[in-house]
């Protein structure tokens, strides 16, 4: 995700970048960097680690160079003659590993451009292979550099053209701000999808990824939209169509904002801020892997290469918690699109279990933290045995990208709420990319319903952002009716049972209402004899084949008195007759629905717990990352 900061004013620059930094640690904290400008004199310093280490490189850089102009890492706000400039980042890496290299700010070959960037740049590949053709040569893993080198390839001397032509040449969604130093004293920001905000002072301007990071020293805030650039100079700020270099008006907001509101993006809480993160969430993990349209790029999976993937004979998904539900996703898809047997274990039981496990298996373990003790030991457990191991996190550096052959990064970016949310869509997300792939390898689907499946996976950040737009007054509705109840069973079928399965671990880690989700077939072996009057039965019926048997089951429900609250595909009426509730999510592909069916789920549980007066954030008893057995 990243936190990206920038400064032109007459302040000492460098303490100010850190400072404002800080504030935006919450994106992301793998390393970190700033590049500043006075008169003629650069200093770019990056560390990895959080921003403790970033302040003590910015002092010892200080103490080797003599205390340059603004380099003194302090916050005091002395006056200066002349202007002073400067960019800083937080990095949550999504491309590279985290290493001081592939830290922001990167810059040019020539060292005259310095960018930061937030977000992901789907055609790096292309343009890279480009600029290396042209001789250029790249210091970085990352996929942000070659904005710089872009960038620097338009220059002659005019920063804002020089990005405007640029931009036109970047795909994918982010936000960067840029300097040149031959241009001291002007920055130029841009954003596709990812946040940026001005923050107008007297004399001085601000740019950040969130207000946060300059909230101490001004509320008057200008949006950036998407497909405009902003140029800032100490007197002002000017916004261009990206487009056509058109200036356009922005008005100026004063945010009303404490500091702890401003970090949670002016939402009550971060779980809520994150449930609204979702839509980038997946975007940025399906993004350059599925830019080429016509098939999955996985990337670079290490040892794993495409020749085991397409003579795999099984697969076995190890995981806990919600992550084992995104495991169960996966399971349908790469079953039904790629015809590989896929076994699934919770991680706990599977290490205990003696595994009948070997070379032939790939056996794919999920966690978001990439900590989870049980993860990791049911991982290294097959890998002893001779399977191929392949880890899904998202978090670049954790324990399980060591214990594994291969790691297909989710791009979630950080979550602080201790209910999964955005790591889960994410999650789905990734293991839907695994069975796209496995499928193209062994050409288990028509190549026209495969391009079809990709385009439709595209479309979804776009749904879900629509649905969270709609607004959840629903959802709302149907948790003060239903808030004191004791107990809640969820229900779904196929694909939808995994949704009510993480629906319902939702609901119980953050309301402690006590639920149940069973596959709605089985409810008549057991489950059935808990309903009563007015029990909420919450079912998962968005459109599939197995719908009208979910609706049978349904009726089951009804005639013992139960609520029926159903989550079904906009447009479908023959719902209407069979449930109490309705609460509609638009349609895509039935096999992709889940990854809008849970957006209902986890806002109905989120409504419930704050009804009951809970912390959503640190539900008692759990803790985020889970690192003993
Ligand atoms: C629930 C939740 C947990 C985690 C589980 C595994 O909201 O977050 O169930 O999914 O503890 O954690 P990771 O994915 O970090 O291995």
């Amino acid at each position: 995700m990243c936190g990206i900061v920038g400064y032109v004013g007459a302040r000492p620059v460098q303490g100010l970048l850190l400072a404002a930094l800080e504030r935006l640690e919450y994106r992301g904290y793998d390393s970190a960097g700033i590049a500043t400008l006075f008169a003629d004199r650069l200093d770019s310093v990056r560390a990895v680690g959080n921003l403790q280490a970033l302040r003590s490189a910015v002092a010892r850089a200080a103490n080797g160079n003599g205390a340059g102009a603004g380099s003194n890492g302090s916050a005091t706000a002395v006056a200066v003659a002349e202007p002073s400039t400067g960019i800083g980042h937080t990095r949550w890496a999504t491309h590279g590993r985290v290493c001081e290299r592939n830290a922001h700010p990167h810059m040019d070959e020539a060292g005259r451009i310095h960018i930061v960037v937030n977000g992901i740049v789907e055609n790096y590949l292309t343009l890279k292979r480009e600029l290396t053709a042209r001789g250029c040569a790249f210091a970085s893993e990352t996929d942000a550099e070659v904005i710089a080198h872009v960038i620097a390839r338009h220059y002659d001397g005019d920063l804002p053209a020089a990005v405007q032509a640029a931009y036109g040449e970047l795909v994918g969604h982010f936000a960067f701000v840029a300097m040149a130093t031959g241009e001291p004293g002007v920055l130029v920001g841009a954003r596709r999808e990812c946040p940026l905000v001005v923050g107008r002072g007297d004399g001085e301007q601000f740019l950040a990824s969130a207000v946060p990071a300059f909230l101490e020293h001004t509320r008057q805030v200008q949006f950036i939209e998407n497909g405009e650039l902003v140029v800032l100079r100490p007197d002002g700020a000017e916004f261009r169509s990206a487009a056509t270099g058109e200036v356009v008006e922005r008005e100026i907001v004063e945010v009303d904002w404490d500091a702890e509101t401003a970090e949670k993006g002016g939402y009550e809480t971060f779980m809520l801020k994150e449930i609204h993160e979702q839509p980038q969430a997946i975007a940025e993990t399906i993004a350059d892997r599925t830019a080429r349209g016509v098939g999955v790029d996985l990337g670079d999976l290490g040892a794993i290469d495409d020749a085991f993937l397409r003579d795999v004979r099984r697969i076995v998904v190890v995981a806990c918690g919600t992550s084992y539900h995104a495991g169960l996703i996966g399971r349908y898809a790469i079953e039904r699109w790629a015809r590989v047997p896929v076994e699934m274990d919770i991680a706990s039981e599977y290490r205990y279990r003696d595994p009948v496990v070997g070379p032939y298996d790939l056996v794919v373990g999920i966690s978001q933290s990439g900590e989870t003790a049980d993860t990791l030991a049911a991982m290294r457990l097959a890998r002893e045995s001779g399977a191929t191991v392949l880890a899904i996190t998202n978090v670049m550096g954790s324990q399980v990208t060591r214990d594994a052959d291969g790691v297909l990064f989710t791009r979630a970016g950080l979550e602080i709420g201790v209910a999964a949310t955005k790591t889960f869509v994410a999650q789905v997300a990734a293991m839907y990319l695994l069975a796209l792939r496995l499928a193209e390898l062994r050409g288990t689907l028509p190549a026209a319903r495969l391009r079809e499946l990709i385009a439709e996976l595209k479309r979804v950040p776009g749904s879900v952002a629509a649905l969270l737009e709609r607004g959840d007054d629903d959802v709302q509705a149907i948790a003060r009716r239903h808030y004191k109840a004791e107990f809640f069973l969820y229900l779904g079928r196929h694909i939808g049972l995994p949704v009510a399965l993480e629906g319902a671990l939702k609901l119980k880690e953050i309301s402690y209402i006590a639920t149940d989700a069973y596959a709605a077939g089985e409810m008549k072996h057991g489950p059935i004899a808990l309903l009563d009057d007015d029990t909420p039965v919450v079912c998962v019926a968005t459109d599939s084949p197995v719908l009208e048997k979910l609706i049978s089951n349904i009726q089951e429900v009804r005639v013992r008195g139960a609520h029926v609250i159903a989550v079904a595909t906009a447009g479908n009426d023959e719902l209407q007759e069979h449930a109490d509730e309705i609460v509609a999510v638009p349609a895509t592909d039935w096999m992709l629905a889940p990854l809008l069916a849970v957006i209902p789920l986890q806002l109905l549980a989120y409504r419930v717990a704050r009804l009951r007066g809970l912390d959503v954030d640190q539900p008692r008893n759990l803790a985020k990352t889970v690192t003993v057995e």
